[in-house]
């Protein structure tokens, strides 16, 4: 069957360029001689997940348990959280994948490590855990080397916690100073650094330059070797994913009204929404909930109801984690249903 065939608003993945994109950051990061650790945020499929997996990814990523989980039952190992858990019913979660999966988190404060060594001493669990260091990412982390070398000291004295090393997000060469010293006050106490960790698609050459053993990639599997801000990127040889969509309306000579709107692409999408493929003149201008506005005025054709437009969106995890299945082709033509099996798992 053709994709044109499919019923819309469909979301489709052509699985060569995928591939690609996959395979490219893989050699990207072996060429750099850094380890990469593949993110399943984009995604949220175990397949896609293997792939990375496949091509070199030494174990992967997950922002959410909820994700986690999903991966841990089709049958991924060596998981890194990226995310400080905080609560009793998450830190259950949390030993519970411990008990028959390598698991290890990232954390930046003290009640965060004691609540997840409480449960993991009174499961006889071990968890790994990574100091998260704001580095100049003004997120998550501890805010100097020194409260760096102090949890670090903290976890290593804890019941059920193993202290593998060193985080940030994303990785800046503006952070290099306090990498350097954190790593340095680490090696003074004796504390380990099996692992330090660098991430961000485009920024795993500054992994390196840091001193990063490890580096986290995610949006790579839609977006290739760097991120994508504006519609001119989105190109088809680089941009796996698509919505094929449907004319339900041509009100004007000027106005074509697709059948995805906001509910398709994402709550509040961002502007500019994404590229046609079959029309690069075309410009979508305007989403309300479920229709797309489209203005075709530079376009030379004569549009019609009924004919099929696919669309590049600009936010394509976005798009992922609104729907519940994604059709994979080849040339055109489908080969398989994946069902994005961690969508919507936001705990
Ligand atoms: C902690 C962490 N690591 C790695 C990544 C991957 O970054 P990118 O999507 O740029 O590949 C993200 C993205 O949100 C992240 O939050």
């Amino acid at each position: 069957m053709h994709i044109y065939d499919l019923d819309t608003p469909a979301v489709v993945i052509d699985i060569d360029v995928l591939e690609r994109n996959i395979q490219q950051m893989a050699a990207h990061c072996k060429g750099l001689g850094i380890t990469l650790r593949g993110h399943t945020k984009s995604h949220k499929n175990p397949a896609i997940a293997r792939m990375q997996v496949a091509s070199g990814s030494r174990g992967i990523v997950c922002q959410k348990l909820g994700d986690a989980e999903v991966m841990a039952k089709a049958g991924l190992d060596d998981i890194l959280m990226t995310y400080n858990i905080v609560g009793r019913q998450k830190v259950r979660r949390l030993t519970e994948l411990a008990r028959w999966r390598k698991m290890t988190v990232t954390a930046d404060s003290e009640e965060v490590v004691r609540g997840i060594s409480d449960q993991a001493r009174i499961d006889g669990v071990r968890v790994g855990v990574l100091v998260e260091m704001d580095t100049g990412g003004k997120r998550t982390g501890v805010q100097s080397p020194e409260a760096a070398a102090q949890l670090g000291q903290l976890v290593m004295g804890l019941p059920g916690l193993e202290l593998r090393g060193l985080m940030t997000y994303p990785s800046l060469t503006s952070g290099k100073a306090f990498m350097d010293a954190a790593v340095e006050k680490f090696h003074e106490l004796g504390l380990p650094t099996s692992i330090i960790s660098g991430g961000g698609t485009g920024h795993e050459a500054i992994s390196k330059q840091l001193g990063c053993t490890e580096h986290r990639s995610g949006s790579y599997v839609y977006e290739g070797l760097s991120r994508i801000s504006r519609n001119e990127d989105l190109d088809p040889q680089r941009c796996p994913l698509r919505v094929v969509t449907t004319v339900v309306s041509v009100p004007t000579r000027d106005r074509v009204i697709i059948d995805g709107g906001m509910k398709t692409f994402r709550l509040f999408p961002t502007y500019p929404y994404g590229k046609i493929i079959e029309e690069p003149d075309a410009s979508i201008y305007g989403m309300s909930v479920e229709h797309g506005h489209v203005d075709v005025s530079k376009c030379s054709r004569k549009f019609k109801v009924g004919d099929r437009l696919t669309v590049i969106p600009l936010y394509q995890e976005g798009v992922t984690n609104l729907h519940e299945e994604i059709t994979g082709f080849r040339k055109g033509e489908v080969e398989l249903v994946w069902r994005v099996e961690g969508r919507g798992k936001v705990r």
